[in-house]
């Protein structure tokens, strides 16, 4: 074994001396460990997670360890996340794994969206005049829809996995139950997010009996988020849907306005969809389909670039970003017009991730001017008819893979706590739009398809992505990030299979973001002051932003795991299991 990981090395070390002559095509063929790079993935044998926090992600190699498969472990990961990063991780909210089950050679697209409540309507956060309350839309018990992570997690354990519900749900029990060491990231959160305050059962949970922070390096309890996660081992997932658990949420509502009947919880459904899926440069690409529009537009803005020849022009020119940056407008503005959810709209995807389309949208880019988002307008697909989130990726040895991005919207969603239970509720409502003309709350735009509707899943950006060669998995990526989600995770595919970098430098290195409107183009620090400037030249409106997404990738390559956390936010960690 160490024997072909020195010849491996070897073999990339030379390979990366000769970087900059060879193609893209000869670059996908060498060995992406390269022992010169400047980031450098974990290494493990057996197996590999990656997730935003390093408590959870050694509880969940160790899950694999003890042979757990890595289905088991993406459940367990799933509710451990609930306790441990509170800020995203949860089973108040909502969102989308995939989950490739080795047994069936298959790659299955796990939709556990929230949908609105049957009470919900479009016109419910407007007020006489037409104006939105922003803080009642975001911030209070209305801002929630039915959650599906407790369904979503239950769902993959059950169908595909080697452990009982009771058994994944064990660390996470025990980590609320008996406490976990407050870290600088849960901390720091808590510290900013002084909302949280305003809500009496978020402000008991969260903040020590006096009221003051809880420090960095002290225990942590969450006694009624042991009591509800017990309640789900012991009963399965009726009783956070139906049964003790279910009363508790539906009580509270009652007393807040909230709009969340027994009827509303007992109704949802989790719903396995075929991924939506693409090519890039040969490689295969399985990514979450709508109501998320972060596949279908991953996909399209590949097949875009798949049209130029980025990898000859240098990841991180201004020629290659400039090109990057126009494809992300067109997609954009793609997702505008045609995302909604497939149990109410017909989404014309095929057309979407067509490569005639995408050809067609390749050569309306000049290569040498910006084209501003005013002239952008949602393509006609007539002719080719044919602040919080969090993404973990586990893969085991046999090849079972979970990619799961779940959230609660923005950071500790709703701050509304369920009385009794230390549930945190999303706001994911905010994710519905209000009125085409009012941009969401990451300043997306939408149609009329996406407004909020009784048991509609609002659109999303959120995607788990599996690469894969001839059939088999080659690496797994996904993010937080909101709106960016989209564009991090297409400039992560674009870095490996395009410039060849390992994931840890595909992971680093800086990223862009234009998502049509607002019209301007953001650039992360590191993005060399020269090239904002090419970039202003050629009329982009350049903006410094932080928070481009935090990837958390695996690759498998010659029988090994890679796994990388991003740098971007505190806390993460990948675990090799051996
Ligand atoms: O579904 C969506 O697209 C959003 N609710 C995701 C929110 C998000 O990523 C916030 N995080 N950083």
């Amino acid at each position: 074994m160490l024997k072909k990981l020195t010849i491996l090395l070897a073999v990339a070390s030379i390979a990366a001396s000769n970087i900059t002559l060879i193609n893209a095509q000869e670059r996908l063929s060498t060995p992406l460990f390269e022992y010169n790079a400047i980031n450098h993935p974990v290494i493990g044998r057996k197996g590999m997670v990656a997730s935003h926090n390093a408590l959870s992600s050694e509880i969940t190699a160790e899950i694999m360890r003890k042979g757990g498969n890595a289905i088991d472990a993406g459940a367990a990961l799933g509710f451990a996340l609930a306790v441990t990063l509170p800020r995203a991780g949860n089973i108040g909210g909502g969102g989308f794994m995939l989950v490739h089950v080795a047994k069936l050679n298959k790659t299955i697209a796990v939709d556990f969206r929230e949908f609105a409540p049957a009470a919900a309507h479009k016109d419910m956060f407007f007020d006489e005049e037409g104006n939105v309350s922003n803080a009642e839309y975001r911030f209070t018990h209305k801002s929630s829809a039915v959650p599906g992570s407790v369904a979503g997690l239950a769902h993959i354990v059950e169908k595909y996995g080697t452990m009982t519900l009771a058994e994944v749900l064990e660390p996470a029990i025990r980590l609320a139950r008996d406490g976990i060491i407050v870290t600088y990231d849960l901390a720091a959160d808590l510290d900013r997010s002084e909302r949280l305050r305003n809500n009496p059962a978020a402000l008991k949970k969260f903040y020590k009996p006096d009221g003051s922070n809880y420090e960095v390096g002290e225990l942590f309890k969450q006694p009624d988020l042991a009591w509800t996660l017990s309640e789900i081992a012991e009963h399965g997932v009726d009783a956070f849907y139906k049964g003790s658990v279910a009363k508790k949420i539906v009580a509270d509502m009652e007393a807040h306005n909230g709009l969340i009947t027994m009827a509303d919880l007992a109704a949802y459904k989790v719903i396995e969809r075929e991924p939506v899926r693409g090519t890039y440069r040969g490689y295969e690409i399985a990514a979450s389909p709508a109501p998320s529009s972060g596949g279908t537009h991953v996909i399209q803005m590949l097949n875009i670039l798949e049209n130029f020849p980025l990898a000859e022009m240098g990841p991180g020119s201004s020629s290659a970003l400039h090109i990057t940056a126009e494809a992300m407008k067109l997609a954009y503005a793609d997702r505008s017009k045609y995302l909604g959810d497939p149990d109410f709209i017909d989404i014309p995807t095929d057309a979407l991730v067509d490569k005639g389309y995408a050809k067609s949208l390749a050569a309306s880019i000049s290569m040498d001017k910006a084209t501003p988002s005013e002239e952008i307008a949602p393509g006609n697909l007539a002719i080719y008819e044919s602040d919080e989130t969090t993404h973990y990726s586990v893969m085991d040895s046999e090849g079972n893979m979970v990619g799961n991005t779940y959230t609660l919207m923005f950071s500790f969603g709703s701050g509304v706590v369920i009385e009794g239970t230390g549930i945190l509720m999303n706001n994911n409502i905010g994710n519905f739009t209000l009125r085409p003309d009012i941009p969401d709350a990451f300043g997306l735009m939408g149609s009329e398809d996406n407004m909020i509707h009784p048991y509609r899943r609002p659109v999303s950006s959120m995607s788990p992505i599996i690469v894969s060669k001839d059939g088999k998995p080659f690496f797994m990526t996904g993010t937080p990030g909101g709106s960016k989600i989209i564009s991090a995770n297409m400039q992560m595919v674009l870095n490996v299979l395009e410039y060849g970098m390992n994931i840890a430098d595909a992971s680093v290195t800086p990223r862009i973001h234009h998502q049509w409107y607002p019209a301007e183009l953001q650039v992360e620090s590191g993005i060399s002051p020269d090239t904002v400037s090419l970039l202003r030249q050629k009329g982009h409106t350049v903006v410094f932003s932080p928070g481009m997404g935090s990837l958390q990738s695996i690759m498998w390559q010659d029988g090994l795991f890679y796994g990388y956390s991003d740098p971007r936010r505190p806390g993460a960690k990948a675990v090799g299991v051996e």
